[in-house]
Formats: structure tokens, sequence, C-alpha cells
């Protein structure tokens, strides 16, 4: 009596099963053993269902009879596979999910489930708290989720009861290392990609009851930051003052801007090409503060050991100055990330090398950098070694990243993700396989993940960047999605009689309704409010951003505000905009006040298109995961591109207030709202009320 426990795609594991159990009757050993001990065909078996094209009335198509036949290369074998399901179909224990089992000539298997299957999916929607155990884990923190989106009616709960909607699940202690901008530098648009995809994987994560630890590797420890404070101690920068000068009076320091810190950062990078001295000097310095704080002798209270003291002064001021503008796009993208820097290993540096040096892997060049060759089967010449200590001691970004993935192993973390741009795969490459090498990972006990992005690119397509040839910084950019999307939602725009003439004749039924509710909203007496809440279009401006990356995740993508904020195609406007279509209607019955209590078995028989709709539904878990296990959030997006488009043709099709089914039409409607927040929420992005 649990069916409803099981996601589909647990559904096609258990008919699986069945299979087997039937055809164990008819094959040989050998045949049974081909067909159903081979990895792949179970693979196949189980990811291959694809929701039908809806051509016929089934819900599910799934190929493996054939795709078995042809993956064993045995034509009989399918064929046999096939006339036995003919000849047996009936021993086949249906459960109470599926409704109708049939096979084409062509060896699909089509699969309709039943309607009583899909009303327990939309009695998970809507039963925001019953007794908890009656309800499969995926939705018990559906409903946490919910509850911490603050729907209106979950308002009267109190702490603990909050707590208890939470089930004991299967808990992986996962590490996620995104975000990670180098100090000095400005955020750029590559950073909008790291932490979109870094803050939406967090989530899904913690979702599905890992426990996620959100680390930013911030650069804080290479030569660029020898580069800066180099240049800033000669210049004696006004940020250094009260180190440089501590008889100094200010000893509030001018903090300079992140704009300012990047030009520094320019400016000393250019130095660095024409003078030597100073390139020289810049060496020192960083060899300097990664040496760590200065230690001084208890006894006499001279320095003993660690870095120059101003040096390493400098440093912390430098960071503290890129720190405080690193957190206010943090702050405006939502996001919640812990800053563990490079630096924070340095002390394990010394160990992790000595390590490496007694297991043979560490060779020195002539010039007395510390080199690991990871090709054995080539030979040295012929192959670019990782370096890992520089011949003046200084450490390089490899050896930081070999000593975290140590770090990590060693602290319990049982899947490590780190997000960064592709440029850098051949690295993790390299840092991931030396690890192994060290027997310090072990990629059975251990999943480690390097997921990378491809490049932001503007409308001439070559890499985004501002006309002078340099990157955006992320907080203009962010800043002007929110001025866009004042004018590309509807709420800022009265249209005109003859505009909306024009927009009826031309567009297709969204397009109208979405117009009819422009002027219900222009009526409305909030509507200056809400234009005047720079809040609300932050919310549609940065969500806007996260969800057109994510749809891009693993391709390079013109950027474009219009394709971004628009209301067609796969959006988060689209998405938003079919979340507000509820939030009106449900607003204009005043359904929190309605009290009605969902009675499933006095459902009326479903319409097509509500059929279509809770199908959709449905899949909801079997979205979650399989977004899990392949770690792309766009597959979210797409799940609910399909749940919006087919919402909106119940909605367009279908009279809601007033129809006798008003009750179950407007059910539907909530599960369908409730499922869109769960998964915008999960992207990252933030709902509002009003579009
Ligand atoms: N700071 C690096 C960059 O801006 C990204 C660091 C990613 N994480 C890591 N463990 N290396 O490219």
């Amino acid at each position: 009596n649990k069916w409803f426990d099981i996601s589909s795609r647990s559904a096609f594991l258990l008919l699986h099963q069945c299979f087997k159990s039937m055809f164990e009757k008819t094959l040989t050993k050998e045949e049974i053993d081909k067909v159903f001990k081979n990895e792949k065909i179970k693979y196949q078996a189980v990811f291959s269902q694809v929701p039908s094209k809806k051509v016929f009335d089934y819900d599910y198509s799934l190929s493996n009879l054939m795709v078995a036949s042809m993956l064993l290369k045995d034509k009989d074998l399918g064929k046999k596979l096939i006339e036995t399901f003919e000849l047996r179909k009936s021993e086949i224990p249906y459960s109470s999910m599926i409704e109708r089992l049939e096979i084409s000539n062509k060896g699909h298997l089509n699969l309709r489930v039943t309607d009583e299957y899909l009303k327990t999916i939309l009695k998970l929607w809507i039963d925001s708290y019953s007794d908890s155990d009656s309800y499969d884990k995926d939705n018990e923190r559906s409903k946490y989720l919910i509850e911490n989106l603050k729907f209106q009616d979950d308002k009267d709960l109190n702490e603990t009861e909050r707590e208890n909607k939470l089930l004991p699940i299967k808990n992986k202690k996962v590490l996620v290392d995104f975000a990670s901008p180098n100090m000095s530098k400005e955020l750029h648009v590559g950073h909008l990609r790291s932490i979109a995809l870094g803050e939406s994987i967090c989530r899904i994560l913690e979702y599905m009851g890992h426990d996620v630890e959100r680390i930013s590797h911030a650069g804080d420890f290479g030569t660029p930051l020898g580069i800066v404070l180099a240049h800033s101690l000669e210049t004696k920068a006004d940020y250094l003052k009260h180190i440089q000068d501590p008889t100094c009076k200010s000893n509030e320091p001018i903090i300079p801007t992140p704009k300012e810190l990047s030009q520094l950062y320019t400016t000393s990078k250019n130095r660095t090409k024409t003078d030597e001295e100073f390139s020289k000097r810049t060496l020192w310095t960083a060899a300097q503060f990664q040496k760590g704080p200065p230690i001084y002798d208890d006894v006499d209270g001279k320095q003993i050991g660690g870095s120059d003291p101003i040096v390493y002064n400098a440093w912390l001021a430098l960071c503290e100055a890129s720190r405080i503008g690193f957190n206010k796009v943090f702050k405006m993208l939502d996001i919640n990330v812990n800053e563990r820097g490079e630096s924070f290993y340095r002390d394990m540096l010394p160990g992790v090398i000595d390590e490496l040096t007694r297991l043979g892997f560490v060779d020195i060049s002539e010039d007395g950098r510390k080199c690991i060759f990871l090709d054995k089967t080539k030979d040295k010449e012929s192959q670019v070694p990782v370096v890992i200590q520089k011949s003046d001691g200084a450490y390089l970004y490899a050896t930081t990243d070999i000593a975290a993935i140590k770090h990590r192993v060693e602290n319990g973390r049982q899947w490590v993700i780190v997000i960064t741009d592709d440029s850098q795969s051949g690295h993790f490459q390299q840092v991931f396989k030396i690890a192994q090498d060290a027997k310090w990972l072990d990629r059975n006990e251990t999943r480690v993940d390097h997921l990378s992005f491809g490049v932001v690119r503007g409308a001439n397509g070559q890499k985004l960047s501002s006309r002078d040839g340099t990157p955006i910084a992320l907080v203009d950019l962010l800043h002007e999605s929110i001025e866009r999307s004042k004018q590309a939602t509807s709420l800022s725009k009265s249209f005109t009689r003859s505009e909306k003439l024009d927009i009826t004749q031309n567009a297709n039924n969204v397009e109208i309704n979405r117009l009819l509710d422009t002027f219900e909203n222009n009526n409305d007496n909030n509507y200056n409010d809400i234009l005047n809440d720079e809040k609300h279009f932050q919310k549609i401006g940065m969500g806007a951003l996260k969800y057109y990356d994510l749809t891009h995740r693993n391709n390079p993508y013109v950027f474009s505000y219009d394709s971004i904020l628009s209301f067609k195609g796969n959006t988060s406007i689209y998405i938003l905009y079919c979340y507000t279509r509820i939030s009106t209607l449900l607003r204009r019955i005043d359904f929190n006040n309605l009290n009605l209590n969902p009675n499933l078995t006095e459902f009326k028989e479903f319409t097509e298109k509500e059929r279509n709709l809770i199908f959709i539904m449905s899949r909801f878990s079997d979205v979650m995961k399989n977004t899990e296990q392949s770690l792309k959030p766009g597959v979210i997006c797409d799940f609910l591109w399909d749940l919006s488009n087919s919402f909106h043709q119940f909605y367009e099709a279908e009279k809601i207030i007033g129809s006798e089914r008003q009750d179950q039409k407007l059910f539907i409607c909530l599960a369908t709202q409730r499922i869109l927040s769960t998964g915008l929420h999960l992207l990252g992005v933030e709902t509002v009320e009003k579009l």
C-alpha cells in the first residue's frame, strides 16, 4: 500500500524485475544472464524511459527490449523477448500504478499510469502537512522547503512542528567549492556562472538530504597578490597607510573600491612587464606572505619566523578590502558560501611536498623547481610537469589544490565538487591523479567532480567584455539586469489602446493573457508600491541571470538581456509569469479563506489537460534524482518549462473560477504553484507575486 513511495524511475526497476521472472520461464540461463546481468542494459532499461510524445495515450515509452537486442547484437534474442512478452503479459503483476502495458511491433514498450497514481502525486503537493511518515521523503522535503518559502498558510506552525517534518535521510558529506574569486580582482561574468551553478547544486543536494559544506576557495595566496602588494607598498597606497606608518593618525584606513582594486592590479601587472627590479620584488613579496604570520621569541620579542610583518599585514588588508566587494555581490545574488582561501592550507604544504617526495613522485628541475611528471609512459623531456614549488620556495595553485583534496578527504568528505571554468579541467585531472597515486584519494570511496562551464560571449561572438576589451564587472551586470527587468516586465508598462490591439492581433494566447493581467495589475492599488520596490526587481533581475545561465551550463552562450528577460522561451520570466498567474487567480478567489478540504476520492475524472499537467508533476522526483546524479540544474529548468507550458495550456483552455470542477482545478493550480516555487528555489530564483 505504499506504492506511491515509488518514483516512476523506481517503478521501471520494478518492472524490470517483473520481466525477469516472466522471462526466466522461457529463456535459457545463458540468455537470462546475457540480458539481465548486463549493466549497460540495466542502465538502458532504467534510463531510456522517456515520457512519450503522447502520440497515443501512453505516458512512457520504453525502448529496452529493442535496445537490448541491438546491444547484444542478437536479433533472435530480441524477438524472443518480444514474443515472450506477448505470450505471458497476463502474468505481469500490475501495480496500482500501471494502467496499461503494451508492446509495439517495433519493440517499444508503452505504458500508461493510472489516474489513481496521479491523484496521489497531486495529493503529495496539496497536503501541506499531514502525518509525516505516510509520505515519501522527497515530498517531505518539498514540504519542508515549501515551509521555508513561507507559504501563507504555514505561518502558524511553530519551530518544533517545522522540525518534526524532517525525516532522517541518507546523508553524504559533500563539499562544494564554488565562487572562489581571486583577491584584488573584480568579480566578472565568469563568477556569475560559478556562483549560479554552485548555489543551485548546494540547494539541490541539501534538498536531497546531503550534508553540504559550501566553500569559496578564494585566490589569496598566489603571485598576483605579490604584484599588487609590492606596488602598493612602494607607492604607499592609502589603504596601507596605517600599516606602513604606525604614527599615522587616520586609524580608519581608506578602503579601495573593487574597481580601484582591479585598476591597481592592472597597473601593477603592467609594471612587471617593463621593470625587472620590480618584478623580482613581487616574487619576494609573494614568498613573504606565504610564510604566514610573523612569529616572535617569547623572551626577547625578536622575530624568529613567518613573514615580514609589514608585508603580512598589508596582505591581510588587501584581502579584507577585496572581501568587502565580494560580499556585496554575494549578497545581491543571495548566495551563501564560506571563504576558505588557498592560504588556509599553508601549514600543510611542506608536509604534502615531503610526502610526495618520499613517495618518489618529485623531480627537481635544473633551475630548482619541484616537479611531478605524471605520464610514466613518456620520457620527461616530452611532457609538461606539474610544478609544486618554485626555486625560491614559493608555492603554486596546484600545491594548494593537492593539499585541499587531501584535507577534504581526511576530514570525511565523501563527495567533493569543484566548480570553475573549463580552462581548468586539465589542472583538476592532474590534481586528482596525484592525490590518487599518493593514495590520499580513493575514487571508489569518494566521489570527486570537476564541473566546468564555458565562456559567456558578447554580441560580437567574442568573450563578453566592455568596449575597451576589459571584462565587464559582475556588479555592473547585476545593476543593469535590475534596470532592464523594470523595462521588461509588464508592471512597468502601461499599454496604450493601439498597442493592445497590435498585440492581440499578432500574439498568441499567452501574450493576450499577459496583457489582460497587465491591465488588472495596473488597476491595482499596490501597483505603484511594487514599481518603487527595488527588492522586487532585484529578485526578478538576479533570478533571470541565474536561470538563463543554468540552462546553458555546459555551453558557452551569447549574453543578451533581451533573451534573458524574455517572456518567451525557457526563461525564469516565463516560469515566474506562470507562477504569478496562479497567484493572481488564487488571490482573486481568496483561496486561503475558502478552507477547502482536498478530498481526492471526490475528484472527477481528469480532463486531458489536467491529466497532462499532473503527469508532468509526477516526474518531479525523477527529475530531482536525475539532477542529483548529473549535477545539471538545467534539468530542473527544462522540467519547470514543461510544467509551465502545460499549465498555460490547461489555464487557457479551461474555465476555472465558477466551473463545476472549481475546487479540483484550484487544487491543481495550487500544486503547480508549489512545484514551481520549489523548483525555482532550487535554482536560486526567488518568486514574486506580481510580474
Ligand atoms: N580562484 C580560482 C579562479 O578564480 C578558482 C578556484 C577554484 N577552486 C579550486 N579549488 N581551485 O580561477
